[in-house]
């Protein structure tokens, strides 16, 4: 019990990594059960995706990295791996296969990712059932991409030190543009007509706004910032207005603004250090998180937490499979191993959580990087090299 009570301390002061939240993030939820139901037990069953491309080479040295970050502490954590994406889809005809998302549902803590995409499936068919199939059926509706500058010499911003960029973008993750409600009308005639729906439901809106706040409060944050384009989408986004006037009243403490997602995309490029929390819709969170990737160093070191408060989460860098450099071995798995950061932090392994990410900076410090970030070192070597020290740090 004491050992427990100095890691909660320890935890509970600076702000030291992204503590995500437990908490309930609807009335209706938190009026059945405040209790996150993955807290933190000795054990824990991860199911593995490394998907396509570079995901096979990068989610290798994640596990390789988790491995050793539990092993001093002699916290079992159980991988299961499962070979869905491009090959089993070209091979067999199967992307998800059925009973899958029951089996994580009921069998797993969590479940973590590489990336789905492959130039053999033009259509992205496998992806949209596994990735897409996964978020919405299991219902995460939060996707959290932080973005922290973790060496000064990553941003291509000017004079911007660690302290200037550090902010959690919080994205909608099971609605928006992305449920695949539309269609084409006279397709392949010059006078085609294609449509995708946006869709947005009062619910939806309300608990990722209302996770936000949570998350700015659990974390002692003190900004939201929520992103829409209401001047032009006057339906859509005028729900996402009239729900965060009202949710924001529930948290006088925090400083709630709001900017339309173009002017966004300035500011946070201009001044990044005005953002704490920025909650926005499916797509525009997909985009504004890769922009904010590249400032705080690139796609290879951006991770990201698929969300559901107490049940089964998925976890996964944010970027994709990258054809362009898959197979050469240059991957970077920072992306990947923060990612796995996130699902401990996530499974309550608070203290495994911590070392891990102190490994990633470590690396970064001592430049043990891949070519995108300037270094010389293979996907496998920085594997390797986080590895050692997580299970040397995690010892101490
Ligand atoms: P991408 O993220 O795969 O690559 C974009 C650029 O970033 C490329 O130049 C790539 O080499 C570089 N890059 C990405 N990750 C890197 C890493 N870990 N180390 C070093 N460099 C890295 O995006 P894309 O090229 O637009 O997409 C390729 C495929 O991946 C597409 O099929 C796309 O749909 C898919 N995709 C999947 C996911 C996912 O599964 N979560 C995310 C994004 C894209
Ligand atoms: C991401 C990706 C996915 C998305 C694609 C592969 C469907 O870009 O996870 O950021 O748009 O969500
Ligand atoms: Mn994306």
């Amino acid at each position: 019990m004491a050992a427990v009570a100095v890691l909660l301390d320890r935890d509970s002061g600076a702000r030291t990594g992204w503590s995500l939240c437990y908490c309930a993030s609807s009335k209706e939820e938190s009026s059945v059960a405040n209790v996150p139901l993955r807290s933190g037990g000795r054990a824990a069953r991860i199911a593995v995706i490394p998907g396509d491309g570079i995901g096979k080479e990068v989610i290798p040295e994640a596990v390789k990295v988790l491995k050793a970050v539990t092993a001093p502490a002699k916290r079992p954590m159980e991988f299961v791996e499962f070979d869905w994406g491009a090959d089993k889809y070209l091979r067999e005809g199967v992307t998800l296969p059925p009973g899958a998302v029951e089996m994580l549902r009921d069998e797993f803590d969590a479940i973590l990712l590489g990336a789905l995409g492959d130039p053999r499936v033009p259509s992205n068919q496998h992806a949209a059932d596994i990735l897409l199939g996964l978020r919405f059926k299991l219902d995460l509706y939060v996707n959290a991409r932080p973005i922290e500058l973790m060496h000064e010499r990553l941003t291509p911003l000017r004079d911007r030190k660690e302290k200037d960029i550090r902010l959690m973008v919080i994205r909608e993750n099971t609605e928006g543009l992305y449920v695949g409600v539309g269609g084409f009308f006279k397709k392949g005639t010059p006078d085609e007509i294609a449509v995708q729906e946006d869709v947005n439901s009062r619910k939806g809106v309300e608990r990722i706004i209302r996770y936000a706040f949570e998350y700015a409060r659990q974390n002692g944050l003190k900004r939201v910032c929520m992103s829409d384009k209401s001047n032009a989408m006057t339906f859509a986004h005028d729900l996402w207005q009239r729900v965060f006037k009202e949710v924001r009243q529930e948290y006088p403490a925090i400083e709630s603004r709001h900017l339309y997602i173009d002017t966004l995309a300035m500011e946070i490029v201009r001044d990044p250090g005005q953002f704490d929390v920025i909650v926005t819709c499916n797509l525009f969170g997909d985009i504004i998180s890769d922009l904010g990737a590249q400032l705080a160093g690139g796609l290879g070191l951006a991770p990201s937490g698929n969300i559901h408060p107490g049940k089964t989460s998925l976890f996964e860098p944010v970027h994709g499979s990258a054809p362009n450099i898959a197979g050469k071995g240059i991957a970077n798995p920072l992306g990947s191993a923060l990612a796995s950061g996130m699902m401990l932090d996530f499974l309550s392994w608070k203290r495994e959580a911590q070392v891990l990410r102190e490994s990633v900076k470590a690396a970064l410090h001592e430049n043990c990087v891949t070519p995108d970030l300037g270094g010389v070192k293979q996907t496998v070597e920085v594997g390797e090299w986080l590895a050692k020290f997580a299970e040397s740090h995690a010892r101490a």
